[in-house]
């Protein structure tokens, strides 16, 4: 058994909040890290991507480090690229606790964090000391209190911060957990968004960088349709799909009951693994190629990354399994994908 799996009972035991205080707090104050990842099987999964040279196609998904805090331990573990946020432009604290719920015996994450963030300028200060050699992406969104009608600004407010520091924006508009967020997806809310941070993206120069949509794993296979639309119209560089779900009829019964018992959220990990795949065949074939595809959700295994590449995916992203599983995962889905 693995450092890891030794470790998991205690872990698991732990208040799921405090636990990933306590992971950070340790990762924070350990000054350097050794790789642990193994790069020899590195070489053949490099790929050029929205522009950038990814050294492999696996990333750590949005929302474990919203802060660019530990940036030098996500590359010893050998991910390619870190999505870090979401950042709203103003500090807030988000939702009440207890807001973050682990369900260990079916890898299923339950959270309404509400996007807890330190703000865009702490973050930006933060991603002025990256390390070197690690493509880093910048997750927006917008703080509770703004208004849904003055959503734009607030996503240009963060956008003007950390856009300079990182090598690829993606706009979160597919989070349950902020009120009327992912009514921005729809198609005449999704044109001036997407038209605005493009305005802002050629007033700042940054013209070459990547600007991705993520989106949401509850949408309707038409709505989808005219989403891609949308997306591909704007001239936007990518989408990344999906976010959690809130649909608990991905969880079998008679865990489902426990979990509606913990009240809002959305689900991650292996339930939302089929309903997180459908949704991308939908948009992979609705793009035709046109644009790039991050797959995200559920993904939890060198056979699951696959998947998605093989259907079409360019990339791939990762949260929820690498907590149940560990940080040996990465270096086990380089090892099957290599
Ligand atoms: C605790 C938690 C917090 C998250 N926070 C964010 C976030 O701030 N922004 C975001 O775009 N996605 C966030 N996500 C969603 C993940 O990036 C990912 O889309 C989702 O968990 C599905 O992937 P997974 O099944 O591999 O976990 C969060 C997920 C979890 C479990």
């Amino acid at each position: 058994m693995d450092l890891y799996g030794a470790l998991r009972p205690l872990i698991f035991r732990l208040d799921p909040e405090a636990a990933h205080n306590l992971a950070f707090w340790l990762g924070e104050r350990a000054c350097a890290w050794p790789r642990l990842s193994s790069p020899e099987h590195r070489a053949t999964l490099r790929r050029q991507v929205l522009g950038l040279d990814f050294p492999t196609p696996l990333g750590l998904a949005a929302g474990l480090d919203k802060g660019a805090t530990l940036l030098p331990l996500w590359q010893s573990l050998g991910f390619g690229h870190v999505e870090i946020g979401t950042v709203t432009p103003r500090p807030q604290p988000g939702n009440p606790r207890p807001r973050l719920f682990r369900f260990p015996e079916a890898g299923l994450i339950l959270n309404r964090m509400g996007f807890n963030s330190e703000g865009a300028e702490v973050v930006a200060a933060r991603l002025k000391r990256r390390p070197a050699g690690l493509l880093v992406g910048g997750n927006l969104g917008k703080n509770k209190e703004t208004p849904e009608a003055q959503a734009l600004n607030d996503y240009r407010a963060a956008y003007r911060l950390i856009a300079p520091e990182v090598d690829y924006i993606a706009l979160n508009v597919s989070s349950p957990n902020t009120p009327g967020l992912r009514n921005l997806q729809a198609p005449e809310a999704l044109k001036p968004l997407l038209a605005g941070m493009l305005a802002l993206r050629q007033e700042l120069g940054l013209e070459g960088q990547p600007l991705l949509l993520k989106l949401a794993p509850d949408l309707a296979p038409e709505d989808l349709d005219a989403i891609v639309e949308v997306a591909v119209a704007s001239g936007i560089s990518g989408l990344i799909a999906t976010n959690t779900t809130l649909d608990r009829g991905v969880v079998a019964e008679p865990l489902r009951a426990c979990v509606e018992s913990k009240g809002a959220g959305g689900l991650s990990g292996e339930p939302l693994k089929a309903k997180a795949r459908d949704v991308r065949r939908r948009i992979l074939y609705a793009l035709a190629g046109r644009l790039p595809l991050v797959a995200c959700g559920g993904l939890g295994s060198p056979e699951d990354v696959q998947g998605a590449l093989d259907d079409g995916a360019a990339l791939a992203q990762i949260y929820s399994a690498l907590i149940f599983k560990g940080p040996g995962l990465v270096d086990r889905i380089h090892r099957g994908i290599a």
